[in-house]
């Protein structure tokens, strides 16, 4: 992991004339002006509260967000700095998750390239571009582990495991934010959502949250840690109770975890109305019990729901909060816009954007970040890479020529969908072939998506009727009886994962299955590809299809990486971020578990369900290439390491087939006793290596007090055991290369 950096660094202002000059900003702000930079406004239309425009002219403003208009920014921001009292200029806020015109792949798909600099060079172009548009400040990375797929943010995440999601977060933070917060191609970050959003209730979204210390502290926290240690500027507070505390009036989070040990220098903002909604949740009594309770909890930015400005002045006027106590919270958002030089240049030029959004190698990026994202679950006799030669494709099914699910939830205000398909990818792949396509049956939500209901010009499509469906199955199967290599596009839209998007099955959702099976019953080739955001159940596909290609949402370029992949011009080399239960019901599943007192090969053991086995259909760290790997080696530097003191590992990985090829050298640990039970395995370390056939590379982990330590409950502290322990390194977490170390005191 990255060394931690120096939180806010510039070279355009010293830490010094910061200080300084926030001093003298506060001197001259009157206690409403102060309140204003707690203040986000919406921009958008659906934004409840005053019109931006007044509140900025009454200093009642720190931020704006919901807006994605360079001329209106100009406009605001000409109000800010020339009509508002003290002249502050606004930071401009949206969500640009992954890709602001150039969509990359979903956070999940990045994190399954186990290669950090993936999610870094992607989120460097998404801040040119949004910082081209005027944008300051992106609400991201969304760095909440989750290990239950049925709920629909994982999409945004990295997956279940905390190293892996910690390198990503970190990663991501440096693409965002760069080295200079001054840089003008660069947009302040926000880790979010904290802390533990991805652990609601059996995956329903925004239900509460229970979590043990020990939980938050091994699991859950470790990418907000490696955020901070990054340079993260900001902060989100999650939307839902934590262990009964709604996390944006959380100050455990907030000020101990958050400032008090990791430093954090920056600001925190809340979820959207999150702060009002603390009366919803039956946390605060009303909304001015609602403000003092984010205010006090150290929740620095109000995201829209005005119970700040509402209420501050009469909470200390009344002596329950003091001046001094909001100047703390204002500090952070004053020295960020000056550490940006905004106070300098706070207008966007307008005529930058078109400019950059032009730039070919934006989507050069897109098309490299969504081959390495792609995941190739198997490859039954090789059948993968097809030929160019071939003739007739049929490429078939309801996300084939859908530009909205290629590219992904989460796209910025305004954005066109424009994404090459998979159909426009194998047909670019191949000129001379005759390339059919049919969508076969559509897929919807039963229920409708809030999100979607909300987009200015929405009107929905009447559902299909069941004869329409009928003939859509039947033209699909026939376009695939008369071609001589099926490529079958299934999964999920965009709008069935991310926010508000959790369901309770992981199966293909409509009728994509039963059409895969009737389209396998032609006895054709089919390679199966899925466009999702989220683990799917698809037993029978991998019970019955020779190649499964998951793709994800890959982004702009995902229909030219696919064909890229499927024809060999590419090789695949991602591995699952998150294991692929068999069953939604089977959901939290993970690969870092306790062992238990009957642990499989006892002679207790009992598969957990009488209805079927427990493992994951496709383990946590799976992935193929087009050729084979062998780990051997393995050495450990010494076999006995003390407290706190540094041992390596080391493992050569061969490519022994005949084509190059990728492989992601993974460490496992286990911890064989100690003041508390620890995983039968978890990640310590992991390296994504191309050979060439036959070439050998020596892969070398360190492991230390970080890999080795762990908050225990026992102890109620961090703690590094004196014990043995088991490691292997291999291709996914079922790795067998096993060695031994001991801890000694
Ligand atoms: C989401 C956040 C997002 C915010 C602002 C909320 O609904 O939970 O992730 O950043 O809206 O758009």
């Amino acid at each position: 992991m990255n060394k931690a950096r120096k939180f806010g660094r510039t070279t355009s202002i010293s830490e010094a004339e910061v200080a300084q000059r926030v001093d003298a900003l506060l001197a001259k702000m009157s206690l409403a002006e102060k309140v204003g930079q707690l203040n986000q406004v919406g921009g958008a239309e659906f934004a409840p509260g005053p019109r931006a425009e007044d509140q900025i002219r009454a200093g009642g403003a720190g931020s704006v967000l919901w807006l994605n208009d360079t001329k209106k920014f100009n406009e605001l921001q000409k109000i800010a700095v020339e009509e508002s009292p003290s002249g502050i200029p606004l930071l401009f806020a949206l969500d640009v998750i992954h890709g602001y015109h150039t969509i990359f792949p979903v956070p999940l798909a990045m994190a399954a390239s186990w290669d950090p600099s993936v999610p870094e060079k992607s989120q460097t172009v998404a801040a040119r571009e949004a910082r081209a548009a005027g944008l300051h400040w992106t609400f991201g990375p969304m760095i909440d582990i989750c290990r239950d797929a049925r709920w629909g943010r994982i999409v945004e995440g990295a997956g279940e495991d905390p190293y892996l999601g910690a390198a990503m977060a970190a990663a991501q933070v440096r693409g965002f934010q760069g080295d200079d917060l001054a840089d003008p191609e660069r947009v302040l970050a926000c880790a979010k959502h904290f802390a533990g959003y991805g652990y609601s209730d059996a995956g329903r979204d925004y239900d509460p949250v229970f979590l043990s210390e020990t939980q938050l502290r091994n699991t859950v926290l470790p990418p907000f840690k490696a955020a901070v240690d990054a340079g993260v500027a900001t902060f989100m507070s999650a939307y839902m109770d934590l262990n009964d505390v709604p996390a944006s009036g959380n100050r455990w989070l907030m000020r101990q975890v958050l400032r008090e040990e990791w430093g954090f220098e920056g600001f925190v903002v809340s979820d959207a109305f999150a702060v009002g909604n603390m009366v919803i949740q039956g946390h605060a009594k009303d909304r001015r019990d609602a403000a003092l309770r984010g205010l006090k909890a150290g929740l620095n930015m109000d995201m829209s729901s005005y119970t700040y400005t509402e209420n501050a002045a009469d909470l200390v006027a009344k002596g329950d909060l003091s001046e001094a106590e909001v100047e703390e919270l204002v500090r952070p958002i004053l020295a960020l816009k000056l550490r940006m030089g905004l106070f300098e240049r706070p207008y966007a030029d307008e005529g930058l954007l078109e400019q950059v959004l032009a730039r070919p190698d934006h989507r050069e990026v897109s098309r490299w970040a969504a081959q390495r994202s792609m995941v190739l679950l198997k490859n039954e006799g090789g059948l993968l890479p097809l030929q160019k030669d071939i003739q007739k494709v049929a490429v078939i099914g309801p996300l084939a020529d859908n530009k909205s699910a290629t590219e992904g939830s989460w796209m910025v205000f305004g954005h066109q969908p424009a994404a090459v398909t998979v159909l426009a990818g194998v047909r670019a792949k191949l000129p001379n072939a005759e390339v059919t396509y049919a969508p076969g049956p559509e897929i919807r939500r039963d229920i409708p998506s809030w999100f979607e209901s909300m987009m200015a010009g929405y009107s929905p499509k009447p559902p299909e009727t069941p004869e329409e469906a009928d003939a859509a199955f039947q033209a699909a199967v026939e376009t695939a009886r008369a071609a001589d290599q099926v490529i079958m596009v299934l999964g999920e839209t965009d709008l069935m994962s991310g926010e508000a998007a959790s369901r309770a099955s992981l199966d293909l959702p409509g009728r994509q299955e039963e059409l895969l099976q009737a389209v396998a019953a032609l006895g054709k080739p089919v390679v199966l590809v899925l466009l999702n955001g989220r683990p799917l159940s698809v037993n029978w596909a991998a019970g019955h299809i020779p190649a499964i290609l998951e793709a994800w949402e890959p982004g702009s370029e995902g229909g030219n990486a696919v064909a890229d992949i499927l024809f060999g011009d590419a090789v695949p080399g991602g591995k699952l971020p998150v294991g692929f239960p068999r069953k939604g019901s089977h959901a939290p599943l993970y690969y870092a578990r306790n062992t238990t007192h009957s642990p499989e090969g006892s002679p207790m053991y009992n598969p957990r369900y009488w209805d079927g086995l427990p493992t994951p259909l496709y383990p946590f760290g799976h992935g193929l290439s087009y050729t084979t790997f062998e780990f051997s080696n393995l050495k450990v530097s010494m076999p006995q390491v003390k407290l706190g003191g540094s041992m390596t590992v080391s493992v050569d990985v061969t490519n022994t087939g005949k084509v190059p090829g990728d492989e992601v050298a993974q460490l496992y640990i286990h911890q064989r006793w100690g003041a508390d039970t620890r995983p039968m395995r978890e990640l310590k370390g992991f390296e994504r290596l191309t050979l060439q056939p036959g070439e050998t590379k020596t892969v070398t982990f360190e492991l230390g007090p970080a890999e080795l330590g762990y908050w225990s409950t026992n102890a109620s502290q961090w703690t590094q055991d004196a014990a043995a322990f088991d490691l292997w390194v291999g291709a996914d977490s079922l790795a067998t290369l096993q060695a031994e170390f001991e801890v000694v005191g």
